[in-house]
């Protein structure tokens, strides 16, 4: 069997198949990757919807858990740059920031708000020489990857001895209450704030799609276990904002 078929036969999606959207785990990606293309033009104004207070989120994040001055971060599913534009500013004239995505459209949109270095691929397959950079991040996207070991083995292999992972998520709150709260505001609320503000039906199935995958994501525990098995040490989940919000870090030995 050939390294490409034992990886595929291992492999750990980050969710089952959801056939409200698309018949099979192989189309997954193609009806993400055209989902998204659709969208871009409005993700910035699902983040406007919440008065921008996920950028900020993003920063202060960021700086908590150690980007500082001088650093060379890769910001994977740079999007519209929502990450990359907080990172670039904690990193200074010394640090350098670089965004990869797949898709194209959410590449022209980074470009409207990021100078840095963009490059087209995906996360279970990074464009990039091991050992390169000191912080691996990606906002809210590890769903929509194929393969969350071959990711996280991908974000061990490209960073520095001593490097970071930090990945931010959905969150579901897992008591019946916390769940049903949780549940209205992202499955009822925001898609219908979506559409009120986009005027979009895409715009309003971006945010659909967002609940299903969040709400049908593997278990949290899964997720570390799967950094820790690329070779992550202190690898943990840490819920910043209950039904809203956690953060995956690990970190390369030094
Ligand atoms: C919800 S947006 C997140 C954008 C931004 N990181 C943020 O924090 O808001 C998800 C992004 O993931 C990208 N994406 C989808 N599949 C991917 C993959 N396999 N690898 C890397 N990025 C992917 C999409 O193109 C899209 O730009």
């Amino acid at each position: 069997m050939s390294n490409e078929k034992t990886r595929d036969a291992e492999a750990l999606p980050p969710h089952k198949t959801l056939t409200t959207y698309y018949d099979s785990d192989p189309e997954r990606s193609a009806y993400v990757h055209d989902l998204f293309k659709r969208t871009a033009p409005h993700y910035n104004t699902i983040e406007r919807i919440f008065g921008n207070g996920g950028l900020a989120y993003r920063r202060h994040s960021l700086r908590f858990n150690g980007l500082r001055p001088g650093m060379k971060v890769l910001d994977v599913a740079i999007g519209t740059a929502a990450v990359s534009r907080g990172a670039v500013k904690l990193v200074g004239p010394t640090g350098r920031v670089y965004g990869v995505d797949p898709n194209e459209g959410m590449l022209a949109e980074a470009r409207k708000n990021f100078s840095g270095p963009l490059t087209r691929g995906v996360a279970q397959a990074l464009p990039f020489k091991s050992n390169t950079f000191d912080f691996v991040t990606m906002g809210i996207a590890l769903r929509h990857v194929s393969d969350l070991k071959a990711t996280f083995s991908e974000y061990h292999r490209v960073l520095k001895p001593g490097g970071k992972v930090w990945l931010l998520e959905g969150h579901v709150a897992k008591s019946r209450i916390g769940h049903a709260l949780t549940r209205f505001v992202w499955k009822t609320a925001i898609p219908g704030l979506t559409l009120l503000f986009t005027r979009d039906r895409d715009a309003k199935l971006l945010m659909d799609y967002y609940w299903d995958t969040v709400e049908q994501c593997v278990p949290e525990e899964e997720i570390v276990t799967a950094m820790a098995s690329a070779g992550f040490e202190h690898a943990r989940v840490r819920v910043t904002m209950p039904g809203a919000f956690c953060e995956y870090k690990g970190q390369k030995a030094a």
